[in-house]
């Protein structure tokens, strides 16, 4: 593995960042992307958000568009740095570039530029109105929230050795759930079985999470993961998917812009109010606005066979034929 290329701080106190002929610097305001056959800007707190998710996510399923210009492609193992790949108009133009990289070497660029760029005071998965802004000339480091933990139980939150449920000592109770109840199950175990039978209050649990737009994995059964998430104001990525994803809208609204994974054309817009269950299809991307914090249950199939089958066709890019 190639070690990360960065410079030594340039004006503003940050470092700059080269992967491939890629080549990354941010000023007070903005991030700056060159690579040979052009140049991008994006408002740095648009860039760290979505960088700390692509990073926290190690790249997350399909494509991590950060605006409609830049971003990731997920090959498991490998993992493509794109400029313009989905946008109908650099690809006219031939301006699109594309560069492969294994993975743990965009993985530890990545988490250094997150980690150098991202000021004291701010959080790039707490909801804007939740953190101090990331602007400025470089002040002092954010490590412990860029860092943190992600939850993934490998059988489910609550088993015993498993993750665990969240409680005061841990976790606040967000100030937008006060009102969720947060009283947990009964388990009643047959003696002997304590450790295969158990529960929880999902909503609790939900109510005291401190991040937007994160799924977690609080259950997984072979290929099926559920990954709830709280959400308040925009996803921060445009989610360009490789196979089918089914939402449950758990609690409030999310409206969902949805377009053509490559192209970016429109496709629908998804109002999804509580109780609604969407499937998203394998050929889309899409972004999320929730004008209140809600609670969405993401289910993933985390089966990488899927992606196959559906780029060779022998599985349609939606799952139910009614
Ligand atoms: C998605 O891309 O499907 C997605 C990502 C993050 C969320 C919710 C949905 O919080
Ligand atoms: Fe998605």
């Amino acid at each position: 593995m190639t070690a990360v290329e960065a410079s030594t701080a340039t004006s503003a106190g940050y470092q700059d960042f080269t992967l491939g002929a890629f080549h990354f610097r941010r000023d007070e305001f903005f991030a700056h992307v060159t690579w040979p056959t052009g140049q991008h800007m994006l408002s740095i707190d648009t860039f760290l958000r979505a960088l700390q998710r692509d990073v926290a996510w190690d790249f997350f399923y399909g494509t991590v568009n950060f605006d409609a210009v830049f971003g990731t492609v997920n090959h498991y193992g490998t993992v493509d740095m794109f400029a313009g790949r989905f946008n109908e108009a650099y690809r006219k133009a031939e301006l699109d570039h594309t560069e492969n990289f294994e993975t743990p070497l965009i993985r530890d660029t990545f988490k250094a530029m997150l980690d150098n760029w991202t000021n004291e005071g701010f959080d790039p998965f707490a909801s804007p109105a939740e953190t101090d802004k990331p602007f400025g000339m470089k002040h002092g480091s954010n490590t412990s929230a860029v860092t943190r933990h992600r939850v993934t139980a490998s059988r489910m939150v609550s088993v015993p050795g498993d993750e665990p449920i969240r409680t005061d000592a841990t976790h606040s109770i967000n100030r937008m759930f006060a009102d969720v109840t947060q009283d947990e199950p009964e388990v009643h175990a047959e003696a002997g079985f304590e450790a295969e039978v158990a529960a929880f209050n999902l909503y609790a649990y939900l109510s005291r999470s401190d991040v937007t737009w994160n799924p977690s994995v609080v259950s997984q059964c072979k290929a099926s993961l559920y990954c709830p998430t709280t959400e308040e104001y925009i996803l921060p990525v445009i989610h360009g998917n490789d196979r089918v994803e089914w939402f449950v809208q758990l609690s409030d609204e999310i409206v969902w812009d949805v377009q053509d994974r490559d192209t970016g054309s429109p496709r629908a817009k998804v109002t999804m109010k509580a109780g609604d269950v969407a499937a998203m299809p394998g050929d889309i991307r899409h972004q999320g606005y929730s004008p209140k914090r809600s609670m969405l249950l993401v289910w993933e199939n985390a089966s990488n066979d899927v992606v196959e089958l559906i780029r060779t066709g022998k599985a349609p890019t939606y799952p139910v034929e009614f």
